[in-house]
Parts: structure tokens; sequence; C-alpha cells
């Protein structure tokens, strides 16, 4: 048994204040809470850190936030400039703003972002980050959990390295957005998903990145979108790693699981992560508003 300073410095040595902002680490991998009065009066200087900190976590809480759609929007946009949101049609009134909303009687309809994904990664340049402020959060259920694509290359034996720096993945969102997908989307009564052909696009990224800010190295991999790869000579081959790829990236070890509270703001890095809303709250509303930051073409 420690001695209990021993154990108050351990607790504290989780708790950083990072640039002048308090940051709680929540696992030993990704994703900190961080502690801000509102994110609303930043200063320019405390911005830059706040992103300097997402990327670092690569995904981050702020709890107690309250933004109006608009705000949101003048938040993300001191972030980057807004992403094209395919397939998604947005809030009426605000056409960066995509609700996320699944009411109490859409039951166990399937949920948006139910599988694990990157943020429209089938696009040539990808979202950076996404902002996700939660309004009307279900009493149980309902998390989200994001994994680490950096953590996961870091993880990988040295001849999978080099093998992958030589595989490039071809992303699409026909599985999910093309036309004989609109059925799966039509149990969700408040939120218009419009799937068409152009989810059959193809776009092709490199198997590992280098993250453009932190310049880690990335296994940008997601089983949403990725649906084949270039590179991989024989076809059971491409099939059984493609599979590995989807367990490795996704592995419990990799992971941080957060049980939303309304107020909350997370902002994540779709350029190092993946994430997947749980679908576990049948009978419940959850609401929360999201906006996607743009980001820049995937490079090895
Ligand atoms: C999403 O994939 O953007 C939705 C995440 C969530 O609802 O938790």
């Amino acid at each position: 048994m420690l001695p209990q300073n021993a154990m108050l410095i351990l607790y504290w040595s989780h708790v950083l204040y990072g640039r002048g902002m308090r940051v709680e680490r929540l696992t030993g991998v990704l994703g900190a809470m961080v502690h801000v009065d509102d994110v609303k009066v930043l200063t320019d200087s405390q911005l830059d850190s706040l992103r300097e900190i997402a990327c670092e976590h690569e995904v981050i809480i702020i709890p107690n936030q309250s933004l109006a759609p608009l705000e949101q929007v003048d938040f993300s946009h001191r972030l980057g400039p807004a992403a094209e949101s395919p397939f998604i049609e947005p809030s009426p009134d605000h056409p960066e703003v995509i609700k996320v909303l699944k009411e109490a009687k859409d039951g166990n309809a399937f949920n948006f972002g139910g599988a694990w994904h990157s943020d429209f990664s089938f696009q040539p340049a990808p979202p950076s980050f996404t902002v996700l402020h939660a309004l009307d959060i279900p009493p149980y259920g309902g998390d989200t959990l994001w994994s680490s694509m950096t953590a996961a290359y870091n993880a990988l034996s040295d001849a999978y390295k080099e093998q992958f720096s030589h595989v490039a993945a071809i992303h699409t969102a026909r599985d999910a957005y093309s036309p004989k997908m609109q059925a799966i989307h039509s149990g969700l009564s408040s939120m218009n998903i419009v799937c068409d052909e152009t989810a059959n696009d193809t776009e092709i990224h490199p198997l590992i990145t280098t993250h453009p800010e932190t310049e880690k190295l990335v296994l940008f991999f997601n089983r949403a979108y990725v649906r084949d790869l270039m590179g991989v000579a024989d076809e059971i081959e491409k099939l059984r790693l493609m599979d590995w790829l989807h367990l490795h990236t996704t592995d419990a070890k990799f992971t941080v699981r957060h049980k939303w509270s309304n107020g909350d703001l997370a902002i994540w890095d779709n350029r190092s992560t993946q994430h997947y809303a749980l679908n576990d709250y049948a009978g419940f509303r959850r609401e929360l508003h999201r906006t996607t930051v743009a980001g820049t073409r995937p490079l090895q």
C-alpha cells in the first residue's frame, strides 16, 4: 500500500495545468477532460492551446458549456472553416449544424454514427475536427467510444509497419449512404439522411498517414468506409487484413468511452481517431449538435 502522499501525487500527476487549462487525462492512451469556464470567450492564444491539447489527447471533453447553434458555428470557425457534410440534411436555420437526434419513439432504429468510423474519410480532404455538443442525454446509455489510430500504429510489428507503408486504402461511403442503404436510415424520424449514387465514389488515402499538426504516424483505417486495399495482391489476404485492421484499430486497449452529460462539448481529431456511438437507450431521446471543421488531404 502506497503512503497517502504518494497516492495524492500519483492522482495529481494526471491532472495537468497544461497551457493554463486544467487537463485531466481519461486513459493512459487518449482522451482528456479540459476545464474551461466558457469556450465562447477564449482568447486567440487560449484557443491555440486548446487546439494543441485536442491534437495531443485526440479527443477532449469540455464540460458545462452552453452554446446556441450559431455560437457553436462561430466556435468551430475558430478551429477552421466548415467541412462539407454530404447526405445529412442540416438544421434548416443553421446549414453548418447537424442535429444528431434520435427520438424516444424511434426505439431500436439504427443510430447515426452507430459503427466504427472516422468522419467522412471518403472525402479527398476529410474533416480535421468534429465538435459535438450534448443537449439532451438519456438517463443511461448513448455513450460514445473513440479509438486512437496513433496508438494502433505504434503497436504494429516492424514487419506490418513496413508492409503497410506500401498499402493504400480505398475509402467509399457505398455501404453507408448509397441508395441501397436508405431504408436503414429511415428509422430516425428527426434526421433526414438522403442516400444517393455519389456515395459510390471512391477516394484513395495512404494506410499510414502523418498527422499534419503533431507529425505522429497514424494507422488511418476505419471499416465503415475502407472497403478495399491497394498493394495487397491476394484477394483472400486482403479480406483477412481488412478484418484484422478493424479488430486491431478498435481494440479496447486503444479506446476511451465517454458517458455524456448535458452541456458537454467534445472535440475530436478525425485524423487520428475513429469513433462509435452506442445505441443502447431505446425509448429515450438523445440530441447533440455537430459541426465539422475542414481538413487537408491525408499524406503519408
Ligand atoms: C457521430 O458519429 O458524429 C455521432 C457521435 C455520437 O452521436 O456520439
